[in-house]
C-alpha cells in the first residue's frame, strides 16, 4: 500500500505536484478532444475522471503544504474549494443530461485550473524548491 511518507521530502514532493500536473493536463487535452468530436460520452467519462483526479491532487498538495508549514495554505485550499464546487457542478449538469455542459462551465473552468497553477501552484512550488536548497 502506499504510504504517506514521500511527503517528508521536498523533492519528492514537488515531483509529485508536478506529474500530477502533467495527468490533469492530458485529461484536460482529451476532453477538449471529445468536445471536437462531438464525443459527449467520453467527454463526461473523462469529466467524472477530472473531478476524481482533482479531489486527490489538491489532497495531496494539501497535504503537502501542512507538512512543509506553507504560509499561504488556506487561500490555496480555499481556491481548491472552490474548483472541486465548480467542477461537481458541471458533473451535476451531466448527470441531468443537460448540453449546456459542453460551453461555459467546462471553459470557465479550464481557464480557472489555469490561473491556479500560473498563480498558486507556481508559489508552492518555488517555496518546495527553496527547501530543497536548504
Ligand atoms: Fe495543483
Ligand atoms: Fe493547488
Amino acid at each position: 500500500m502506499d504510504a504517506p511518507t514521500i511527503i517528508a521530502d521536498p523533492v519528492l514532493a514537488l515531483d509529485k505536484i508536478e506529474q500530477s500536473h502533467k495527468v490533469v493536463r492530458g485529461i484536460l487535452d482529451g476532453i477538449r478532444r471529445s468536445f471536437d468530436l462531438n464525443d459527449n460520452e467520453s467527454a463526461k467519462i473523462l469529466i467524472l475522471k477530472l473531478l476524481m483526479t482533482e479531489v486527490s491532487h489538491f489532497n495531496d498538495e494539501e497535504q503537502i503544504m501542512e507538512r512543509f508549514d506553507y504560509p499561504d495554505l488556506s487561500a490555496h485550499r480555499a481556491q481548491h474549494n472552490q474548483m472541486i464546487d465548480a467542477l461537481s457542478n458541471i458533473n451535476r449538469i451531466i448527470i441531468l443530461d443537460d448540453p449546456r455542459f459542453l460551453s461555459k462551465d467546462f471553459i470557465d473552468y479550464l481557464e480557472k485550473t489555469q490561473n491556479h497553477e500560473e498563480e498558486e501552484d507556481v508559489l508552492l512550488k518555488k517555496f518546495l524548491a527553496s527547501l530543497e536548497r536548504q
